[in-house]
């Protein structure tokens, strides 16, 4: 598949990485097993550095060994871990400090101010937010204060992780303290599924055929449906989820990113600006989102859960929907769907085309519309259904399948990491893969009145459903109503 563009065809410039919040989670099982598959594959320069700041007092080998354990249980390059292990990890460095002390930023420019002139990194610097959003703002103004955010002689990049507030409001709070210090042009705000190589490949399979384009719209597409169901609950996070709930924590970034990139018109250019610009103009076009419009449930067993309050009313899944009011789609219903402990684990897009305008056959009757599926994960691949003639006599059909997947094509585990991807282009200084603040601005919009609804409502209408199902059964009511179901074209994952 050809790449968006062509920073990963090159090995990375020289950088220091400094993660905040290195003892965490995202580090260990994220961050560090994208650098070291980097690492094996030769795309970061050896003058690579990462210094992990967090408070834990622990020694450089003690991180270290934290680290190997992350690679060990999540790299995707094992094989490699031992002969290539010293010399990657002899790149780390570890600072215990407070995130409020300027002591921590003190010793931290001096470690930058070592590295640099020892190894020529140019002053290029990423820092990587991998610590909780109310932390952000403290670190951004000491980095501010220390004179950590000057790009000098080239560069330095802030990357910030989701969520990037819970409303309008606080994102643009939260924008407001990063703009003080850092340019909008130095934040990458990651959203992991756009590093996904099958939400990208949504781009590839687009724009780079021309046989699906010439039928992208309303004169041929019937109903577009997405739905990101997961097999697992909340797991250790619910005092997180139980205030944030599926429309925050999944509509409001990574449902509505892979809505736009079905949605946008091609780009004029690849780059960061046309593209985004694009998909800002999708979400300008979404039909403000209304409480009738969707079915909102909370899988039994969730109140039972950790952290989780006795009687809330936290929704672990909804079902939507919408139209985006432009010329492209006009009249075509979206169907979106995500929640928690349902039937399998899998991320889809279908594409239903209209039926054939006049039925020719008179054993056709029970006719299906072509469809076609983008498998985003985990059975990552593409579905293309059509009616053939069954052999023998008469005129009589049957659907067909016919499918790509990405293993059988370019081998099992061959898909990246959307780390690795996201981490590659920061330091390329790529930002067409991360989220721009109007971007987010305008996803927030949509969900803050469907949520002031839902919020005001003397009874909002919360469905049980059962873990392992596929949701309430009003929200298949929702497409019956229009004759249309919901379709599980992908396979999918009983529990992952
Ligand atoms: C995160 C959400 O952003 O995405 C989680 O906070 C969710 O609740 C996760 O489980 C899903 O990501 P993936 O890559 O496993 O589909």
């Amino acid at each position: 598949m050809p790449s968006i563009s062509s920073s990963t065809q090159h090995q990375t410039p020289p950088a220091v990485i400094i993660i905040f919040g290195a003892s965490g989670d995202l580090t260990r099982r994220k961050l560090i097993p994208a650098l070291h598959s980097l690492a094996c594959e030769d795309r970061l320069s050896q003058a690579t550095r990462v210094i992990g700041v967090a408070r834990t007092p622990l020694t450089d080998q003690a991180f270290r060994d934290q680290l190997y354990e992350g690679v060990t249980e999540y790299g995707r390059h094992k094989p490699a871990l031992r002969e290539l292990w010293p010399r990657f990890a002899d790149r780390f460095t570890y600072l215990a400090g407070s995130y409020d002390d300027p002591e921590t930023y003190r010793q931290l420019r001096e470690r930058l101010h070592h590295f640099e002139t020892t190894l020529d990194t140019h002053g290029n610097r990423l820092f990587y937010l991998a610590i909780p959003p109310v932390l952000y703002p403290v670190v951004v103004e000491q980095l501010g204060q220390a004179g950590l955010n000057r790009s000098d002689p080239d560069w330095t990049r802030l990357i910030v992780e989701k969520p990037f507030g819970r409303d309008v409001e606080s994102s643009r709070q939260l924008d407001e303290h990063l703009h003080r210090v850092f340019r909008e042009d130095q934040v990458y705000r990651i959203d992991h599924y756009l590093g996904k190589e099958t939400v990208q490949n949504i781009l590839s399979f687009r724009f780079a055929n021309t046989i699906f384009e010439l039928m992208w719209n309303r004169n041929h597409v019937d109903h577009v449906q997405i739905t990101m169901a997961e097999s697992v609950g909340v797991e250790h996070r619910a005092g997180y989820y139980d205030q944030a709930g599926v429309v925050r924590d999944m509509v409001q970034n990574h449902l509505f990113q892979l809505l736009t990139l079905t949605a946008m018109e091609p780009p004029v250019v690849f780059n960061a600006k046309a593209l985004r610009d694009e998909k800002v103009k999708v979400l300008q076009a979404i039909r403000p989102l209304h409480l009738a419009d969707g079915v909102w449930g909370q899988y039994r067993g969730y109140r039972e859960e950790p952290d989780v309050a006795p009687d809330s009313r936290t929704p672990t899944f909804i079902a939507l929907k919408t139209y985006i009011d432009n010329w492209r789609w006009q009249g075509v219903p979206f169907y979106l769907r995500s929640g928690k402990r349902l039937a399998l684990k899998t991320t889809e897009i279908t594409l239903q085309f209209k039926r054939v305008p006049h039925l020719l056959f008179a054993e056709a009757e029970g006719l299906n519309p072509n469809r076609l599926s983008l498998c985003i994960q985990p059975n990552e691949g593409m579905h293309l259904y059509f009616e053939t003639k069954v052999p023998g006599a008469g005129m009589q059909t049957s659907p067909v399948d016919m499918d790509f997947h990405y293993d059988d094509r370019f081998g099992e585990h061959i898909l990246p990491d959307a780390y690795e991807r996201l981490l590659l282009d920061a330091i390329h200084g790529d930002a067409s893969l991360f989220a721009r603040s109007d971007e987010i601005t305008r996803a927030w919009e949509l969900v803050d009145s469907l949520l002031e609804e839902w919020e005001h409502h003397h009874a909002p209408p919360l469905i049980l459903y059962e873990p392992g199902s596929w949701g309430p059964a009003e929200a298949d009511a929702l497409m019956a109503r229009d004759g249309r179901a919901w379709l599980q074209s992908c396979g999918g994952q009983a529990s992952a």
